[in-house]
């Protein structure tokens, strides 16, 4: 920050132009330097003790939740104070943001809430603080195998757990009951309650996913494929373009196309475009993370006590596959106020903290035993079924060249449930992409 105050000043000694005296100049310097000492004397932060910048994903529901919790924060460690600045809700945008300020060393911000898939890339660059010792060895098995695997890169650990997702079923438990209709195991007998209830409520889409060029669609895709016994990688090798693969891409298009369960709209939809769309009651089934519960469950919510969440459907014989998802927390490399940092992630990965976001936001605890916890239970009963779903949720490739391997999903997907390359095609040429990409890594 008080560097970028040093900027303007210098910029004003540099626009003095070049015709004017030596002693004017020496003048002018002096003034100058003196504008910026007093800018870097400005009430500094570091007077009052810390502020630590808390940067994270726009909160889906009241951000008075969290900061309530940071200022409990404050409370507790007096002489730190926590600024928390939100950005965009879409992980490919906070991506863009980190990349670019990480590059540039920007001390701007000290926490960060990092998407599970960037943490070997943000390590790699020496974008992330060590942070080890805040999860030594011993305290990793409390946490869910999955993101801690993310979090670490060349056996040291760059980023705590902060919450956890993974890819469900919602469902509208009213609808189903009124037409005598069983949550749906399977992909096929989804899509035969979805053409039944439609048929029978007019305006009721059947299936609403997330289908927009972005990351959300590679999670979505993954799930189809994978409970068709499809991957992305095996054993370090690209085998995106197998059979499996594309019966389950090929499905998904057939779901707008064909079956006609999901609307068009979708391949424009991200996470919050299909919450509200089933907030306002207005789909039978919904993938999405558990965030959504909380939300369709508040007080004057159109589905209120009318949803119920379920294991995502699989294709006959095959068991059900969700993406793993979820955000860690990190501290910049760059920050100044380190110190301070940490205690913020520990205390926001501590159990207490995570216990009540997920009662307040919906946020799920990336720590096991909360799963047994006895509030937890009774405020959202879901939880319970969650706990074996992110034991076996599926990981993205963890690798520090995600993001490359992403962008070549994410737009050969889209081409494919959009109807403009046929699911074979775009999975072969995202073959050959990815393998480009491994054999730069190599
Ligand atoms: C959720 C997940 C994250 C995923 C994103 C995709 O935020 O937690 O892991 O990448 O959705 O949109």
């Amino acid at each position: 920050m008080r560097g970028n105050r040093l900027f303007p000043a210098v910029k004003a000694y540099l626009h003095v132009p070049c015709n004017v005296r030596l002693h004017d100049r020496v003048v002018a310097l002096l003034v100058v330097f003196f504008i910026a000492l007093l800018g870097c004397t400005q009430p500094s932060t570091m007077e009052n003790g810390s502020t630590v910048v808390f940067k994270h994903g726009k909160i889906a529901g009241d951000p008075a939740h969290l900061r309530a919790l940071l200022d409990e924060f404050e409370r507790r460690n007096p002489g730190i104070r926590v600024k928390d600045e939100a950005l965009p809700a879409s992980t490919d945008e906070q991506h863009q943001f980190y990349v670019i300020n990480l590059e540039g060393k920007s001390a701007d911000f000290d926490v960060l809430s990092m998407d599970v898939i960037w943490v070997p890339e943000f390590a790699r660059a020496g974008w992330l603080r060590d942070l080890s010792h805040l999860l030594p060895p011993e305290a990793r098995d409390e946490f869910f195998p999955g993101p801690v695997e993310a979090d670490c890169y060349a056996g040291r650990m760059y980023a705590v757990p902060w919450y956890i997702d993974a890819g469900l079923l919602y469902y509208r438990s009213d609808l189903l009951l009124r037409h005598g209709l069983k949550v749906p195991r399977t992909w096929p007998a989804l899509v035969a309650a979805a053409q039944h209830v439609m048929e029978r409520e007019p305006g009721i889409y059947g299936f609403i996913w997330q289908g927009r060029q972005y990351e959300g669609l590679v999670c979505n895709v993954l799930e189809v494929a994978r409970s068709n016994g499809g991957e992305v990688l095996k054993d370090g090798r690209c085998v995106i373009d197998s059979r499996q693969n594309a019966e389950a891409l090929r499905f998904m298009r057939d779901l707008i196309a064909r079956y006609g369960v999901t609307p068009p709209l979708v391949t424009t939809a991200i996470e919050e475009t299909t919450r509200h769309i089933f907030g306002s009651g207005r789909a039978l089934f919904m993938r999405n993370w558990p965030y959504a519960w909380n939300l369709f469950q508040r007080e004057g919510s159109a589905v209120r006590g009318r949803i119920g969440v379920a294991p995502l459907p699989s294709f006959p014989g095959r068991p059900s596959a969700s993406t793993l998802g979820g955000w860690q927390l990190g501290v910049n490399r760059h920050s100044n106020h380190a110190e301070a940092a940490e205690k913020l992630v520990a205390f926001l990965t501590s159990p207490d903290t995570q216990k009540r976001l997920a009662l307040t936001i919906g946020y799920k605890p990336t720590r096991k035993s909360l799963y047994a916890d006895a509030d937890l239970r009774r405020e959202q009963p879901f939880i319970a079924g969650l706990y074996d779903i992110f034991m076996h949720a599926g990981p993205r490739p963890v690798t520090p060249y995600y993001m490359m391997i992403t962008q070549v999903m994410q737009s050969e997907f889209s081409a494919a449930v959009s109807g403009i390359r046929p699911a074979a095609e775009a999975l072969l040429s995202a073959r050959r992409q990815i393998d480009h990409i491994l054999e730069a890594e190599r």
